[in-house]
Formats: structure tokens, sequence, C-alpha cells
């Protein structure tokens, strides 16, 4: 942490200090008030949903005299009680509220049951699984990615982009490769739940408390769906306790159900959800099914490329289309594809409509990429990190995207040396090499990758930020912009900027709680932009206020308003000084405007939706990361005992935040691409829907050596202290996990046939299951290795995902 310990800048009081997060002691007290801890008012009813049987039918009959007959329950309402639009959908108009007529997928809403109190609401709602409550006739149910591009059913109309001659380059390159590969989705797994909590007001008006990373967007689908104009709505979120993308659409029909009764029943109601309906309702990270090809030369360096990827997107767009092209324009990860096909397609499927999820197709993107180039180092028998160093982008030169957009900041080369000698890559898999000939069952690998993440939304409209300080009487401070917090200490980073610029302390300055009414027309807390852009909105806010008081200091102490500064809670002109406080008061007495608002709009951004190129995004980020294996043969189990990051947060305004979200985002890529596994049975029931059976990292899953570091760097453009946007670009750091897998799978295949040029057929999650099987393709006898020798490695820990393997095939649990 080497820059937490970088003493703050004259007249900056508060940047680039590891500060603590905002609301970390409410966090670990207990005390943070989210949604669910708001006191109820007087009358408030709680909801729950009635949700579908079927992953695709029409609705026979609905019946719900039983249901309204229930203990507790006040009210049961259908579409049919919308009084405006039925459709919550934030893009294409396809996502009803409640069904009607037809449902698309297992455990989409049918009807909502308001009831005196949650567990009466529950009770009631469950009634939705008997025949005599609803009938259904069953209708062909497309459930996977496969299934839905085999029958050409998409979402959108495929995304394609070709540049040069990709397939002329493949034919005569020296060498050439195909290959598939699947990754599973993710589930977000928020702590708090969805859950949104709304107040009828006089005159045809709502409060809508709403979990969400959207407010704006809430605001509008409750007006709409209530048919009002949006001025009738105003939507607050204090903090989310988590979102990672799944509440930048998807807390909508949690806020318009919640919304309809309450206007219908004119009551506050609370629908919050239950953890299983939670995941049976909302949409994941999209999973993919790839198809790859490549020629390339002698040192692996590629010569044309050609990707298929085929994302589920379930039952409706959602943000499908942006996840999609941004799958597409990731696809080229840090390295520079001169003649290249890609193809992205968003299928449509009866399941939850897929949403965005840190990384928003991204990671899902560059994925493919780094197992094709390890596939050509396999092939080559070369180690993967030189074909890796050989593909990279270049300066000046090899530097355009596939997209069309020039790489103007790459810091690549210079930032995986500093890894490769940092993490000591080299001497490690030498030694790597002789302890696996040691050791017949358990196997060590090792892999590194780099990450280059596009920052923007890559729909250039959205990058756009507001934010309204006020500077009351005393000379303290309250900020609101339209960013949400979700953990990600947003509010701490904005708290910072105001700070830094009016000189104060941080405790004069307090953020409040995203409103519809204070800032308008937001967009959504996402796409890693949140501090870019809301700090550049309050900034301009807050420089707004600070130039009018510099003006009253010169007048007050002379000299002129340029040469005014602001610093240590005070004000300093023509060598003398007074308290901010005071200096705040004198403007007031004199009647100047002591609060104002604050505008940013990202530069630089735009993007051709036909031709799919442009610049869509304002700059990159950088990382790489060395991950250290073992796999036990025998069982399929593994475990990371090494993983050495070095991430690029720009100059961080908040080291101790950018390092907390660069190992938060390390952990969630490693679950999902090792432990968390989403699985619908034959029906479309998605069978893992909650953590009993689908499994995020624990604590123990944290390697006992975690070595995270920023790298020294400030953005090459002039954002926000010339920091860069940490929230989303570190998950895809988890690449390295599943890769070193794969070679600890490969030096198995190694050790029991000599050399081999195969790559190992790897699905991700890698769980033991599919260790296994890739083993199994692999020929590897694992009980046949550990007969022969006794004295093996010490076993690998049992992971939780191990565990609940052995409880499946036993029925008991093993502790
Ligand atoms: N960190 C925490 N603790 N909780 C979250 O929900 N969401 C991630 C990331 N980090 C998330 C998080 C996602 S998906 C995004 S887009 C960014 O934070 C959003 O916040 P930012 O733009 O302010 O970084
Ligand atoms: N990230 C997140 N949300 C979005 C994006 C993006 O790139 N584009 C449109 N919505
Ligand atoms: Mo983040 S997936 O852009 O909410």
């Amino acid at each position: 942490m080497d820059q937490a310990t970088r003493a703050p800048a004259t007249g900056e009081t508060a940047i680039g200090v590891a500060l603590p997060h905002e609301s970390a002691a409410l966090h670990v007290s207990g005390e943070a008030t989210y949604t669910d801890d708001i006191p109820e008012l007087n009358g408030t009813l709680h909801a729950a949903l009635g949700l579908s049987r079927h992953a695709h039918a029409r609705i026979v009959s609905l019946d719900l005299e039983a249901v309204k007959n229930a203990p507790g329950v006040v009210a049961v309402l259908t579409a049919d009680d919308i009084p405006g639009e039925n459709n919550c959908g934030p893009v294409v108009h396809d996502d009803p509220i409640l069904a009607d007529g037809e449902v698309l997928y297992l455990g989409q809403p049918v009807f909502v049951v308001i009831a005196t109190s949650h567990d009466l609401a529950r009770r009631a709602a469950a009634l939705a699984k008997s025949d005599d409550v609803v009938r259904y006739e069953p209708l062909e149910a497309i459930l996977t990615a496969a299934q839905a591009k085999a029958k050409k059913q998409f979402v959108l109309p495929p995304l394609h982009l070709k540049r040069g001659a990709p397939a002329e380059k493949i034919a005569a390159a020296p060498h050439r490769l195909t290959g598939t590969f699947e990754v599973g989705g993710q589930e977000q797994f928020y702590l708090e739940g969805q859950i949104a909590y709304a107040l009828p007001k006089e005159m045809d008006g709502m409060h809508v408390y709403s979990s969400t990373q959207h407010p704006t967007e809430m605001q509008l689908v409750v007006a709409h769906m209530l048919g009002w104009p949006a001025h009738s709505v105003v939507c607050e979120c204090r903090r989310m306790g988590g979102g990672f993308g799944g509440k930048e659409s998807q807390s909508a029909i949690f806020a318009c159900i919640a919304a309809l009764a309450a206007h219908r029943l004119r009551r506050p109601v609370k629908l919050r959800a239950d953890r299983d309906d939670d995941f049976m309702i909302t949409g994941k990270r999209h999973d993919a099914v790839y198809e790859y090809e490549a020629g390339f030369d002698d040192q692996g360096r590629i010569l044309g490329a050609r990707v298929d990827i085929a994302l589920r997107a379930g039952f409706s767009a959602d943000l499908s289309g942006a996840v999609a092209t941004r799958a597409l324009c990731h696809f080229d990860n840090a390295y520079y594809l001169s003649d290249v096909e890609i193809v992205s397609l968003a299928c449509r499927t009866n399941t939850q409509s897929n949403t965005a999820f840190r990384g928003f197709g991204g990671p899902q993107g560059a994925l493919v990429m780094e197992v094709l180039l390890d596939d050509i180092a396999r092939r080559l028998g070369l180690d993967p990190l030189d074909v890796r160093r050989a593909n990279f982008y270049g300066i000046g030169e090899r530097d355009v995207t596939p997209y069309g957009q020039h790489v103007e900041d790459n810091i690549v080369e210079p930032l995986v040396d500093e890894l490769v000698a940092s993490s000591g890559y080299r001497a490690r898999r030498a030694a790597l090499a002789e302890l696996n000939a040691r050791s017949p069952v358990l196997k060590r690998g090792i892999a590194l990758t780099p990450v280059k993440f596009g920052i923007s939304f890559n729909v250039p409209f959205l990058n756009q930020a507001g934010a309204l300080v006020h500077v009351y009487k005393d000379g303290s401070v309250l900020v609101n912009h339209g960013g949400t917090e979700m953990g990600q200490g947003l509010n701490t980073k904005v708290a910072q900027v105001v700070a830094n610029e009016f000189g104060l302390p941080l405790s004069q300055v307090r953020v409040s709680a995203t409103d519809t009414s204070k800032v308008a027309n937001t967009s959504a807390t996402a796409a890693s932009t949140g501090s870019d852009i809301n700090g550049k909105a309050a900034e301009d806010a807050a420089r707004k206020i600070r130039e009018r008081l510099a003006a009253v200091a010169a007048k007050l102490l002379g000299g002129d308003a340029q040469s005014v500064r602001f610093a240590r809670g005070h004000v300093d002109a023509n060598g003398a000084s007074m308290p901010f406080a005071q200096l705040v008061n004198a403007a007031y007495l004199a009647r100047v405007q002591l609060w104002s608002d604050g505008f940013y709009a990202t530069p630089k951004v735009h993007w051709d939706a036909k031709t799919l190129t442009g610049h869509p995004f304002y700059y990159f980020a950088y990382g790489a990361a060395v991950s250290e294996v073992v796999i036990d043969t025998l069982t399929g189990e593994w475990k990371l005992l090494r993983a050495d990051l070095l991430h690029d947060a720009g100059r961080s305004i908040n080291p101790a935040i950018d390092i907390g979200q660069i190992e938060g985002g390390f952990i969630q890529g490693m679950g999902w691409l090792t432990t968390e596994e989403l699985w619908w049975n034959r029906d479309g029931r998605l069978m893992t829907h909650a953590p009993s059976t689908y499994k995020i990292p624990a604590l123990s899953d944290t390697p006992a050596a975690l070595n995270v570091r920023l790298y020294r760097n400030e953005n090459a453009e002039p954002t926000i202290f010339r920091s860069k946007a940490v929230g989303e670009p570190p998950l895809l750091l988890s690449f390295s996990v599943l890769l070193a897998i794969r070679d600890a799978i490969a030096a198995a295949a190694g050790a029991a046939h000599g050399e081999t040029r195969e790559a190992p057929p790897l699905r991700a999650p890698a769980t033991p299951e599919a260790i296994l099987d890739a083993l199994d393709a692999m020929h590897v006898d694992a009980t046949n290795a550990a007969r022969q020798s006794r004295n093996s490695e010490p076993a690998v820990t049992k992971s939780p995902v191990a565990r609940a393997a052995a409880t499946a095939r036993t029925g008991t649990p093993d502790r």
C-alpha cells in the first residue's frame, strides 16, 4: 500500500489518503440504515410474490379466492390492476411487472399478495404452487444459449465486427487452432436482497425507498406504471448492501410492485424479496458459450482470430444489448489483433433475464482470449506468459482496437514487467516444475494474466452526472450527487473531493442519500464511473461556491480573489487568515449564494452502433495478477496458495478503498470462475437458489498470501485528481486463478503421458467435478499415480464445494 503513506499535497486535505469508508463504523456496528431498517410508518403492509411454475406457458386460469382468504391477506393484485404501463424494462419495453396471460420463465411474478405481515404475505403467495390457483398450458421452452442460437432466437440482432481478413490470415498462418469454451453465469448475491418500501403521498404522489443503483430509472418506471408524470414520484436510496450490477435495472420490478400496492391500498407497502425468490426472479451475469479459431506464428503471435460469443440473455432484453457490446469490445483484452472477427449474440431463453454484473460483459469477452492464448502456448510448448507478451498492444503502433479506438494510455508492458519481478514468476515456474515432478497426486499450477478494461458507459449519453452542494451558515457542508453508495466507497471519495475543494477536514462534509428530487436525470451508478463522473460534478458545484467565497475573502482580507487559499479549515489571503466558518457567515450576510449545482459530461466518448466502431471509452484501466494453485488430482479439489495483484487505479483518491475494491473484485471473480455454479433442471427450474447450493467464496478461500499493490501511475486524461475507476476492472484479475488451475491440469497430464500439446478442456466454473472431467478427458489416472507413491504432499484442505459434493454423494455432510 505504498501510496497510502503519501503525504497530501499542499491544499489537498484529503486526496490520496487511505481514509476509512464513510460508514465503516456503522457497517461493523450494525447501525447503518438499509432500506429494511427505515422505521416503518403506522399501517405499513407487506407484499410477497406468487411465482410462475413453468418456464414458458399460457395462463389458462387464475383463481385467487383462496389466496385472498388466507390469514392476514388484505389484497391480491394482478397485471389487471396496473393503471399505466405493465413494463419495467430499461431499454426495450419487454419486461412485464406482473405476467399477463403468459409466463416466460420459471419464477416470473404472476400476482402480488399484500398482507399484514411479511410472513403471512409469503405464506399466501406460496399458494401460487397450487393448480387450483393458477392453471397453465405449457409451451415449448428454450433454456440454453446454445439452443437459442440454433433456433436463431435473440433479444436483439447479432452484433458482428470484422476487421481485415481474418479467414485468409488464419488459412495462411503457420499454425492454426480451433476451440470451444463455456463459462457459467453468476448470481450477484448482494448481502442485502432486493427491497422497496413505497409511501403514498398527497395529490397522487409516491415516495419510494429502493435499494437501487439507479434511482432515476426507478422514478421513471414507477411513474410509467402508474401513468403519472415523473415529478410525482421520488426515489431515495441512502445505501445498498451491495448491488454488483444486480440493482442497475432489476430493482425495478420490486419498486414498481411496492408502489402499485401502495397506490391501490393508499397504505405504505414494503416488498422485501426472500433470498430464494430473489434468485428465482432476478437475472444474473450472462453465461456464455464460445467457438473460436486462430492462426499464429512460431512465437504465438496471433495473425488472425475469430470468435463467436453466445450469451444467455434470458426472456427479455434488459441491458443485454450493452452487455453484448461490452463483451465484443473486450475480446481483445490487452492484445493487438490485426485481423479479427467477433460475433456477439444475446440469446433469448425462457430463463431469468440476465443483467449487469461487475464487468458487464467485459469479463465474458476477455476470458475467452486468455483461454485462446493459453491454448496457443500449450500447442507451441511455450510459457503462456511469453505468448501473452508477444501479443500485447504496442505504443504508437499495433495500438488500434478492433472497434477503432487507439489505445493511447498503454501501460501493460511495464506493469506486467513489474509484477513478473515482484511476484518472482520465473523462479516460481521453475520451482513448480520440480515440485510437480516429486508430487504424483497434488499438482501445482501458476498463471499471469493482464487486464485492460474500458472505462465509460458504452452508451455515450449515459456519461453525465450532477451534484448539489450546500454550505450552511456554520460552515458545514452537505453534498448530494446522482451516484449511489453500494459499499464501494463512492460517498467517501466524493466527500474527499469536496473537502479538498474547501480545504476542510472530512468531518465538515456530509453526503446525503441519493434522491431524485435533489439531482434529476441521473445515470445508474455503474460502468465503474461513479467517482469519475459524480466526483467531477461535485467538484464543479463546490468550485462555484469557492469562487464566490474567494471574492468575499479578497474583499475582507485584501489581495485578489485568485490568490485566496483554502486549507486546514482556514482561508488565507494577503498574508492574513480567517476560519472558513467565519468567511461563510460573512458571505451569507453579504447575500452571497452559498449553494450550487454542478454538472459533468465525460469528454471524447462516441460510438456508432451500426458499424460498432468509435471511441466508447474515455480511457483504460490496467492490471495484472499472478495466481498459484494446487489441485488434488484424486478429488478435483483445489486451493489458491498465493496471489499477487498489481492494479492501476491511476492516482488513487483513496488507496484503502481502492485496495478493498481490488481484493473484493478479485475474490468475487474467483467465485464466478470456480465455485459459483448455477444449475437449472430440465423444466427450467433454477435448483441452486440459496447459499446451501450456491457457493460464494468464504473468508477461508482467501489465499494465505494475497499481495495487493497499486501501480504507480496517473491517468493520462484529466479525470478527477487523475484517478482511475476501480470498481469492475479487478474482477478480471481472477482469470489468473482459472488459468493456474488449467496449468496444474496440464502438469498432471504431462506427468502422466510426457509433454502434451493438448489444452486442458476445462470449463468454468472449475468446480471439482469440472476439474475431474478435464483430467478424465486427458486420461489422467490419479489413483494409479497415488498407488505408485505413498509420500505425496499433505492433502488439500477441503473446499466448501468439495464438502457440498461429498454431501451430495453420501447424503450426509462430512462435518
Ligand atoms: N463494491 C461493493 N462493495 N459493492 C458493490 O455492489 N459494485 C461494483 C463495484 N464495486 C459494488 C462494488 C460494480 S458492478 C460497479 S459498476 C462499481 O462498483 C460501481 O461503483 P463505482 O462506479 O462508484 O465504482
Ligand atoms: N456498464 C454498465 N451499465 C451500462 C453500460 C456499461 O458499460 N452501458 C449501458 N449501461
Ligand atoms: Mo456495474 S455491472 O456496471 O453495476
